[in-house]
């Protein structure tokens, strides 16, 4: 349970020595950010027959300085057993890895996660993934964080208040039951999105300024760990990857921007691109086969990954060869296919799939352009926002075709520090060494591809992924829980 003190605060040259010291104001600020063990609710959660006394500490401040006080706090549960010498699940107060699940969707305000499953809402009902991740003996810790649609949280708000929250945990380790070297962070959609760029940008100094304003705490804010599902991620070439994927689908069924949120129920609405839509589509795919080439990634075998001009190639095999292992993964667990009219099976074998196939087969949901939206109106573009614009173009295709009177582009810095894909082997961050990334195969919130290049990514740096496609899962996550937890147990309790 050490702590990683990264470069803070004032820095003393002594006989050539840097040694960090704190100033007055952040010592002081400090003490506010200490876990104070008996400031606690006693609660008996119960999931799946079982029942577990647990210790809650909810609505803890996790910076000195907050601009949102409702949102910058985290709920966190740790078993009673660990304050008296006990054991859950095998696991230690000493050793029990911290998990880390935010409850962030559509980039919006996310309130930190409670034990109890909601009572209304799409929830209802369930069990909470809090409540399960206690039976198997985790400390839970789920922040709050900033979002979109209020003016103190266009990005990287989120993943600042992520990271603080990080720092909070790691400046707590000694004083708290937990290893804060095993921090496993977990998240859905957006929530996925910050999940994969938190383990990405391990104390990267690109947002040490923000983290300082805001008096986190002074500690690291790498995590060993990350779980995403369906990540909303790589925004700024989301839009190509999506008519690469999509383009020929003029069918489409879109939801409203107050639905992107995958914890709200969805309502589709069924339309037909017109000409200007189908014309921005044309125009959009062939920009992703130079961006996916400029990436120089490889798969497992060393072999590259490329596409021709036509968007051919061997990436094209490798998501095809992805989407085939999923439908031969649910064949050979029992699952009958014979439904999907895409599928070509014989012997018990899935073919090839043929991505045109699979595309028509899933569905266009978006309209091009998917995210940067040429009229502003997507909840991207208003999470882009700034400078007193509520929304703003984070792509030049889309800055170029805007239709937004005095539309604006946001800063390339600020759309850059949203990517993991920036940060991964980059030797001024701290990579996560593990990863699980899920993207259901009937999941049309963003392309495939997106997932695909983050897990090529991370592979060829060298960190373990494991990486599928649960077939005929569309846009949610946490709906593999025990397979989830089975994996963090795994990788926390390996010898390396
Ligand atoms: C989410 C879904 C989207 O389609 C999107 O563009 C952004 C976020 C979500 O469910 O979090």
């Amino acid at each position: 349970m050490k702590s990683l003190a990264p470069a803070l605060l004032g820095i003393a040259v002594i006989a050539g020595l840097s040694i960090p010291i704190p100033t007055q104001a952040q010592a002081a600020g400090e003490e506010g950010l200490r876990f104070a063990a008996d400031n606690y609710q006693l609660q008996t959660i119960e999931a799946n027959g079982e029942r577990i006394r647990v210790r809650a500490y909810e609505g803890i401040r996790y910076v000195a300085n907050p601009v949102d006080a409702s949102r910058q706090v985290m709920n966190i549960y740790i078993p009673a057993a660990y304050f008296e010498g006990g054991e859950v699940a095998g696991k230690t107060a000493e050793r029990a890895p911290i998990f880390l699940p935010n409850q962030i969707g559509g980039y919006m305000p996310a309130a930190p996660g409670t034990a109890n499953a909601p009572a209304r809402g799409p929830g209802a009902g369930r069990v909470s993934t809090i409540a399960q991740a206690l039976m198997r003996g985790y400390v839970v810790a789920s922040p709050g964080a900033r979002g979109r649609s209020e003016e103190n949280g266009k990005a990287p708000a989120a993943i600042v208040d992520l990271k603080a929250a990080v720092r909070w945990l790691r400046y707590n380790d000694a004083r708290m039951p937990g290893d804060a070297e095993r921090i496993i962070s977990n998240g859905t959609s957006a929530g996925g999105a910050l999940s994969a760029l938190l383990g990405a940008s391990g104390n990267h100094p690109d947002y040490e300024a923000a983290l300082q304003q805001l008096g986190a705490a002074p500690a690291g804010d790498d995590v060993f760990a990350v779980s995403a599902y369906c990540p909303i991620t790589n925004l700024e070439h989301a839009d190509a990857a999506y008519e690469w994927l999509f383009n020929g689908v003029n069918d489409y069924k879109k939801i409203s921007i107050q639905m992107l949120d995958y914890n709200v129920q969805r309502q589709e609405t069924a339309g037909t691109l017109d000409a200007a839509q189908i014309g921005l589509s044309d125009a959009l795919k062939p920009l992703f086969p130079p961006y996916l080439n400029s990436l120089g990634l490889k798969d497992a075998g060393g072999q590259p990954l490329q596409l021709a001009d036509d968007g051919r190639g061997s990436f094209a095999e490798h998501i095809a060869r992805l989407v085939t292992q999923s439908a031969q993964t649910a064949l050979d667990a029992g699952q009958d296919l014979s439904g999907t009219d895409w599928l070509d099976i014989a012997d018990g074998k899935v073919a090839q799939v043929d991505l045109a196939a699979y595309a028509r087969g899933i569905g266009r949901m978006k309209t091009p352009p998917a995210f940067d939206a040429v009229d502003l109106s997507s909840g991207e573009n208003q999470l882009f926002g700034g400078d007193g614009q509520d929304s703003r173009h984070f792509t030049d295709f889309s800055m170029r075709h805007s239709t937004a009177e005095g539309g604006q582009r946001a800063p390339a810095e600020q759309v850059r520090l949203m990517n993991p894909l920036n940060y991964i082997g980059d030797a001024a961050a701290r990579n996560a060494q593990h990863w699980r990334i899920r993207h259901g195969s009937h999941d049309r919130d963003t392309a495939v591809a997106v997932p695909a290049i983050l897990a090529a990514r991370l592979a060829q740096q060298g960190h373990a992924v494991d990486f599928a496609l649960p077939w005929g899962q569309g846009h949610g996550g946490d709906y593999d829980l025990d397979a989830l937890f089975d994996w963090m147990d795994k990788i926390s309790t390996a010898e390396n």
